[in-house]
């Protein structure tokens, strides 16, 4: 992985996971056409920008891309309503399945090896991570999604609670993906992508063939809303508003 520190050029930040420029821009110090050439320590020094906390902003978009093997083509060209029905019905259904089943079992498998600190570990990450999605998909459905089916509809966004455009929630979900794609993460490298060692009882086992089906839903799930949902939604709304000031 990518080190970052005051010496880093941005060159190296555009070699790195696609976040990293996202994160440099949106802090305004860097735009396209500048020099990539230039330090981060430099950058800082010339907009009196604190180099720690540029630092820190980088480190958390310092996430390696692990797209799932799976063709977004389909997911691209399906109607907008579409595209939201199959995302809920198909993936929102599976985590409202499969959390309480995930997290009972975590808990009894690390009460069963109260000793192995390892999987007291995967115990809280799991039911952290259940939480966090529990709240995630609530907001999803209650506020993006009928403002994407407004848009897929060519009806106006009616307001909700987090406004009437749907680039303040894609901006909230986006950030709460990244933080499941760490969790993820600290699972798979807790568990040794989930792998069974001889001698392991039954529970043990059923829990990791649940958090390795899990993990494979759950990237698939936000590959569609990040690859397909979100940018079709934005560029739907994009649309209206032209089509709003051009009448
Ligand atoms: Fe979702
Ligand atoms: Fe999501």
């Amino acid at each position: 992985m990518l080190q970052i520190n005051a010496r880093t050029r941005v060159t190296d930040l555009m070699k790195g996971p696609p976040g990293l420029m996202a994160a440099l821009t949106s802090t305004g110090i860097f735009r396209d056409g500048d020099d990539p050439d230039v330090t981060i320590g430099e950058l800082c020094w010339n907009f009196g920008f604190n180099p720690g906390i540029l630092v820190m902003v980088l480190e958390a978009a310092n996430i390696p891309e692990e797209r799932p093997p799976l063709d977004i083509a389909p997911y691209r060209a399906m109607p907008l309503s579409g595209l939201v029905d199959h995302i809920e019905q198909v993936h929102h259904a599976y985590l409202r399945r499969e959390l309480p089943r995930l997290t009972s079992l975590a808990a009894a498998v690390a009460a069963e090896q109260a000793g192995d600190g390892r999987l007291g570990e995967v115990n809280e990450t799991v039911s952290r991570l259940a939480r966090e999605l529990d709240a995630h998909l609530l907001h999803e459905e209650e506020a993006l999604f009928p403002m994407a089916r407004q848009l897929g509809a060519g009806t106006a966004i009616a307001p909700t609670r987090c406004g009437d455009s749907v680039g303040g929630p894609i901006a909230c979900m986006e950030t709460e993906h990244e933080d499941a794609t760490r969790a993820l993460r600290k699972l798979r490298e807790l568990t040794a992508d989930y792998a069974m060692p001889d001698g392991a009882g039954a529970p043990f086992g059923e829990l990791m063939v649940a958090l390795a089906a899990f993990d494979r839903d759950l990237r698939e799930h936000m590959f569609k809303e990040d690859e397909a949902l979100f940018p079709r939604a934005l560029e739907a709304q994009r649309l209206q508003r032209l089509a709003a000031t051009a009448s």
